[in-house]
């Protein structure tokens, strides 16, 4: 156990190093071992001062999170107990912090009188990524660092704060730009020798004072940095300890954390959060594509097609630092999208995401061309013109005239044969698809499409780039749509009937934001546009009825002010009395009986057919694992994180009653979408779950 921590003397300074590799994660034995130490430095007299720092490349990157709801994560000592002995000392205690302390780690920290840190390293408390606050007092005593607004900042955006804006918050008290221990002891002696008193975080109360007279004044700041949150119970209870540091004392503040903690921890967000967590890991586990298999250089990338999602598929490779060169089909064109990729930068610098510094940078790595020959030594090339194999056809053609040997090839397409457009070359194997998801400079989802001759090393190629890129990459097979758009159209299968048979556009899209999508289908419908699925019909020779005669009389939805929605302001959707006579029309002639639709049906009729197509998704191998279709969900489609993605879900909600009631569905309409998976059927019927499923391999 001495192994994980080790303390040394530098001079009359003690250093206790914490080594537990790779991140310093803090287990039951971690914690134990630091126990045990700072007990000894504590009592050994020779030491006028500790420094407490981690091995490796970085300081405690956080709590052991596979310990999460484990004996061992219960077991004494507790991270409380640790920061408790450390405020127990009373001789200057110093986190030297390098890489990222994050979460437990710096919750750690502040049991220290002062943190130093090397530049470039990161502070941040993320619990709240895992549908958690954190639970070893970061609610009680960052307020009391930086004060209460900035604190609940920290907790609800869960962000990593580089330490050079952790000085100016004062989370540290000094950066150093390198020999970070040497620094640390010279600081710690500086602060002995000083004999000025040393105060712990928690006797601190400077920064909240000023909000103890009236603490429900807090409240207004609460509203305002959980708005976004939608349903999450995580970040209200993050407002609500954060005040508790503001109307009790440190130990009852403690406390009432803890009891918060506690009752996240154990609750189904949580938990379905942290399936999330894992499971994007797992996804860029492919098989075939092992270790061993090392990813092509790509330094320059090319884009064709400068519409919606060249321009944000070009920006996000440019905020991955590569050099991107944009090809359209003329001047013209090529401005055009130019210029909306200035905008769109424009409008975060105006937000203060971004500084004009970086997106001068971004824009002096895009250049712009209308010749082919410009792309020829680039080591990756994206098409994103427009849906027509046609077009693919002809690109792809000119790709292979020009594009140097080993150069990647991929395509944007949502839903055409990749295999085939693979084909429109004599090089397959470095083609693929990546299916980045609207707007592409913001959405984190990237479908990786393998096609049947991919190269192993252009999938770990791809899953490279769409990391470096700030991506969430899942690896797919070849089908109509792949997992997303299949899935999506399994859902919007009855996106018609249901309003034929009874349902209102808004009583549906209700049901949708109740459940804990960000909105409802035809909400979705009118912000994307309804003249984009009807072109799409209409290329198929397919016809949807309500939405096709919306758009026909030129309503488009938001941008034409009136669609399922009319929007008076341009934003708000408000119930369209004419979209009713449309809908009860159509109803009339296709001689439906219209009825009273409950919210539990709109739910049955959409989300389960896109449970069974998720099934029938892994029966043919197109995902690997049922959690990569949840990362997919989530990142790509706004699947409520709090529920941890379709087939998550679907464990918990029991698949037996998914697989009875898509039976019943099955014999009211007959749709193809109700024939349910073999794979569901045997897993429901062995009283199975999908989750069981990954684990055994299958
Ligand atoms: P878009 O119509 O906004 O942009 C296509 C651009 O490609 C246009 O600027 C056009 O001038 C250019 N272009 C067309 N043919 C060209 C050629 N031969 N050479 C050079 N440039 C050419 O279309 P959008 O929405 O960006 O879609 C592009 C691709 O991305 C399509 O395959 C689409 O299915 C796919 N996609 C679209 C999504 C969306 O939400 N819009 C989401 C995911 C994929």
């Amino acid at each position: 156990m001495s192994d994980l921590v080790a303390t040394r003397m530098e001079g009359d300074i003690a250093v206790v190093t914490i080594d537990n590799p790779p991140v310093n994660a803090l287990s039951h034995a971690l914690r134990t071992a630091i126990h045990t130490a700072l007990e000894r430095a504590k009592g050994d007299s020779a030491a006028r001062a500790i420094v407490l720092t981690g091995a490796g490349p970085t300081f405690v990157a956080g709590a052991e999170i596979k310990e999460f709801g484990s004996d061992k994560a219960k077991a004494d000592p507790s991270l409380p107990d640790l920061i408790a002995l450390l405020e127990s000392i009373d001789k200057p205690t110093v986190a030297a912090i390098h890489g990222t302390a994050l979460g437990g780690g710096l919750e750690l920290s502040f049991g220290c009188h002062y943190r130093v840190a090397l530049a470039g390293s990161k502070v941040g408390l993320p619990e709240i990524n895992l549908g958690l606050i954190p639970g070893a007092g970061g609610t009680q005593r960052m307020p009391r660092l930086v004060g209460p607004e900035r604190a609940l900042d920290i907790i609800v955006s869960g962000k990593p704060i580089a330490v050079e804006t952790a000085l100016k918050d004062g989370i540290v008290d000094a950066v150093f730009e390198s020999e970070l221990v040497e620094n640390a002891v010279a600081f710690a002696r500086a602060k002995a020798d000083s004999g000025e008193t040393t105060v712990h975080i928690r006797d601190r109360d400077d920064k909240i004072v000023e909000w103890k007279d009236d603490p429900d004044r807090f409240d207004t700041v609460i509203a305002e940095k959980t708005k976004k949150s939608r349903g999450l119970d995580a970040p209200v209870a993050a407002g609500k300890a954060v005040k508790a540091a503001l109307t009790m004392g440190i130990d009852d503040g403690l406390k009432f954390e803890r009891n918060q903690f506690l009752r996240l921890v154990t609750g189904e967000q949580s938990e379905a959060q942290r399936h999330i967590f894992f499971a994007q890991r797992e996804a860029t586990k492919v098989p075939g594509v092992g270790k061993d298999v090392k990813p092509r250089t790509v330094k320059t990338i090319g884009v064709i097609g400068a519409g919606t999602m060249g321009g944000g598929i070009a920006m996000s490779m440019a905020n991955g630092g590569y050099d991107v060169t944009i090809l359209e089909m003329n001047r013209e064109a090529l401005d055009k999208g130019l210029d909306r990729i200035s905008k769109t930068y424009d409008i975060s610098v105006k937000r203060g995401s971004m500084t004009q510094d970086a997106k001068a940078k971004r824009m002096a790595r895009l250049s712009g061309t209308t010749s082919y020959d410009d792309l020829s030594d680039c080591d990756l090339i994206i098409e994103a013109v427009f849906e027509d194999i046609g077009v693919k056809e002809d690109v792809f053609g000119k790709l292979d005239g020009i594009a140097k040997d080993g150069a990647i090839l991929a395509s944007n397409t949502s839903y055409l044969d990749v295999d085939r457009i693979a084909g429109f070359t004599k090089r397959p194997d470095d083609v693929l698809g990546t299916h980045f998801f609207s707007p592409a400079n913001v959405m984190k989802l990237l479908e990786i499409v393998r096609g049947e001759k991919t190269a192993p090393d252009v999938v770990a190629t791809a899953l490279e780039v769409g990391k470096r890129a700030g991506k969430v990459p899942v690896v797919v097979g070849v089908c109509h749509g792949f997992v997303g758009n299949r899935m999506l159209e399994a859902r919007s299968a009855e996106a018609e009937d249901l309003l034929l048979e009874g349902a209102t556009p808004a009583q549906v899209d209700k049901a949708f934001r109740d459940f804990g999508w960000p909105m409802g289908p035809y909400q979705m419908s009118d912000l994307a546009g309804i003249d984009i699925g009807w072109r799409k019909r209409q290329a198929r020779g397919e016809r949807a009825e309500i939405a096709d005669t919306l758009a026909e009389q030129g309503d488009f939805g938001q941008k034409t002010g009136k669609g399922y929605y009319s929007y008076e302001d341009g934003r708000t959707p408000v119930p369209r009395g004419e979209t009713q006579d449309i809908i009860e029309r159509v109803a009339k002639e296709k001689g439906v009986e219209r009825r009273d639709i409950s919210d539990e049906e709109i739910l049955e009729r959409t989300l389960y057919p896109m449970i069974n197509e998720g099934a029938k998704i892994l029966e043919e191998g197109i995902a690997t694992r049922p959690s990569d279709i949840d990362v997919v969900w989530v990142y790509g489609y706004g699947f409520p994180v709090g529920k941890g993605g379709p087939m998550h879900w679907a464990d918990r909600h029991g698949l037996a009653k998914i697989v009875e009631r898509l039976e019943h569905w099955g014999r009211e309409t007959g749709k193809d979408v109700y024939t349910v998976s073999p794979l569901l059927k045997t897993l429901a019927g062995e009283g199975g779950s999908f989750a069981e499923y990954q684990k055994q391999g299958a």
